[in-house]
């Protein structure tokens, strides 16, 4: 079987496809392929591994109706129209659970950065305005023993809720369709509505996938019902937040201040006023980027590759057929 992998693999999953004898090319250009090239690529391979951002959409999957698989490098498949790839039978894959802990300490990362004012703090230095300093400028807020709501608790959530709970004692409160009765039981997360989930986290942090329901969803209505002392930290997918809302409140006071590993739309203007702003900590969707992760990730995207060469089950299909 032939494979084309949109990016370099991390060194784990490349051996283990090596191993496996698949015969492998990576795109080892630092440019991301346009939609045409990657279509024509795939002319040549039996199967696609996508660790970049390319949009998988129903005309991409026409073109590309060959395919065994489309193994993803990543847990959220958004950029995949799955109904279209289950329509044309096309199996596409993802890695959940790897990537847990590594993004839920970027979102503990961000909520900390953004209480401290860090990232703003650390600008000061580079602009050499550490000289002079006054007990009353600049100053962060406090986390321990506040209230940390989960928009979203699954894998990720979970995991930042105990971290938050070892480190601060925070209480957490969480929104879900359905209940988490392990986190209730073992973290002592209490369910509430979304609107309650709003008015009364000090934290508010998504984990949550970007769906239809979940895009535009924390907009002016949303940050409105938030405390003036809250901070909102999404890891998640940047179109579920409203940016030019999120900014208004952030400008205006609504919000205190936002931790941001996603944007939208990514990548992020360099001139975006959030970069500017004291109590926001941006990142440029870096959550799962530890050498471990993505090594894990790598080999569980190169096993849903070699499974689809053996004619095996697809360890982690995410589409039905
Ligand atoms: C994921 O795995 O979904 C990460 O956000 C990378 O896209």
């Amino acid at each position: 079987m032939k494979i084309f992998i949109t990016r370099v693999l991390p060194p784990e999953g490349l051996a283990l496809l090596q191993r496996a004898a698949v015969n492998v090319t990576q795109w080892e250009e630092k440019r991301n392929l346009s939609r045409e090239e990657l279509i024509a690529h795939c002319q040549q391979y039996d199967a696609l591994l996508l660790a970049s951002d390319n949009i998988i959409d129903r005309g991409f999957l026409q073109q590309c109706g060959h395919l065994k698989v489309i193994s993803l490098l990543s847990v959220g498949y958004d950029k995949v129209d799955i109904q279209a790839a289950n329509e044309l039978k096309v199996p596409v894959t993802n890695t959940p659970g790897v990537l847990s802990s590594a993004t839920a300490d970027t979102a503990f990362l961000l909520m900390l950065a953004a209480s401290r004012k860090a990232f703003f703090q650390h600008k000061r230095i580079i602009r050499g305005e550490w000289g002079f300093s006054e007990p009353t400028a600049n100053l962060g807020i406090e986390i321990e023993g506040k209230t940390l709501g989960i928009w979203g608790l699954g894998n990720i959530g979970y995991v930042m809720a105990q971290r938050c709970i070892s480190a601060f004692n925070m209480r957490v409160i969480y929104c879900n369709r359905g209940r988490n009765e392990e986190a209730e039981q073992k973290l002592g997360a209490v369910r509430v509505s979304f609107d309650e989930l709003l008015s009364q986290s000090d934290v508010l942090s998504v984990h949550t996938a970007l769906t239809p329901e979940t895009a535009g969803t924390f907009n002016m209505a949303a940050f409105s019902k938030m405390k003036p002392t809250s901070i909102f930290v999404n890891t998640a997918r940047g179109a579920i937040h409203n940016e030019a809302d999120l900014i208004t409140a952030l400008q205006q006071r609504i919000i205190w201040g936002a931790g941001l590993d996603v944007t939208n739309p990514e990548p992020m203007s360099k001139d975006n006023p959030l970069l500017d702003m004291p109590t926001v900590a941006v990142l440029p969707h870096i959550g799962s980027a530890t050498e471990e992760t993505r090594n894990a990730m790598a080999v569980m995207a190169a096993k849903n590759i070699i499974a689809a060469m053996n004619g095996e089950p697809l360890p982690n299909q995410v589409t039905s057929l």
